[in-house]
């Protein structure tokens, strides 16, 4: 067993999904959270795993991201905190009745509410039990390109779709890492978590199975300063980048930055 505990929101989504999936293989301790509890462990026995791993490795918590207690139950066990949060929540694209934004999301704010909610969280554990800020996550979360401050990093054909039709859930990533950037920007003893990795994917492609990805070896990996631009991606390598770059490498050389990611 690792001594790296995660915690992963969002996991019935395909790249959260991936990164839990072979998390477990590889005999982390995870604690996930989710709406439908049964959704998630179907997916995972329909990949493979058997319940016994499931039993031994994997708490799965019934809850909403958007609610601190669910978040904080997520974060901590027994006054333990996690060493690592992975999110990967997002909300289910909408069409509506607007030439000018016609995507919408059925939550357009899950993404910068969650992460409200998250820190939060974070918050009422350190005041419950004032050790446990010795012990800070890392998080890491997964964004999406087209929302940068750096150079562009959408291809030519895709900026149509991703400056204007798609303008609504990007707010809410926009928002999402403004509220961390602006977190992590404080005195180091004011700061919730001890770092913070930004995943920007491109158009994610495929759905719920680890195994159908290209391989995460396969993938351009580039920054905001100098991104890696490209077309799509499938969530598989998206988690297993995640897995293999941030859960096994405790972060490795990418805390602290935003990661573009492109097949
Ligand atoms: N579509 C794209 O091309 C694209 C490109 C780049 C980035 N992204 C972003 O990348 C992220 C991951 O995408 P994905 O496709 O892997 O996942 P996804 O299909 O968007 O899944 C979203 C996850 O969030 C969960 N969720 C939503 N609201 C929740 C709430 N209030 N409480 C708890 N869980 C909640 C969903 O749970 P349920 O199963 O209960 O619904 C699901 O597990 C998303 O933020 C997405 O917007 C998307």
């Amino acid at each position: 067993m690792s001594a790296t505990t995660i915690a992963i929101l969002g996991a019935t989504g395909g790249c959260a999904n991936a990164s839990l999936v072979h998390s477990l293989l590889a005999g982390y301790d995870v604690r996930a959270l989710a709406r439908t509890p049964s959704k998630l462990t179907s997916q995972l026995l329909a990949q493979g795993l058997t319940q016994q791993i499931l039993d031994q490795h994997l708490t799965i918590i019934h809850g909403d991201a958007t609610n601190v207690d669910d978040v904080k139950r997520t974060l901590v066990s027994s006054g333990k905190l996690v060493s690592l949060i992975i999110t990967g929540l997002g909300g289910k694209p909408v069409l509506q009745k607007s030439l000018r934004r016609p995507v919408t999301l059925d939550n357009p704010g899950i993404c910068s509410s969650s992460i409200e909610a998250l820190l939060s969280a974070l918050r009422a554990a350190y005041d419950e039990n004032p050790s446990t800020p010795a012990h800070k996550p890392l998080l890491a979360y997964v964004s999406t390109t087209g929302i940068t401050n750096g150079p562009e990093d959408v291809p030519f054909g895709f900026r149509f779709l991703y400056h204007v039709l798609l303008a609504v859930p990007h707010e809410d990533k926009r928002k999402m890492e403004y509220t961390l950037k602006s977190h992590m920007a404080q005195p180091e003893n004011e700061r919730l978590l001890r770092g913070v990795v930004g995943v920007r994917a491109s158009l994610l492609t495929g759905g719920i199975d680890y195994k159908a990805g290209k391989g995460w070896k396969t993938l351009r990996v580039g920054t905001e300063e100098s991104p890696a631009v490209g077309y799509t991606i499938p969530r598989p390598d998206v988690g297993e980048w995640i897995f293999e770059e941030l859960i096994k490498r405790d972060g490795g050389e990418w805390v602290g930055k935003i990661v573009t990611l492109t097949s």
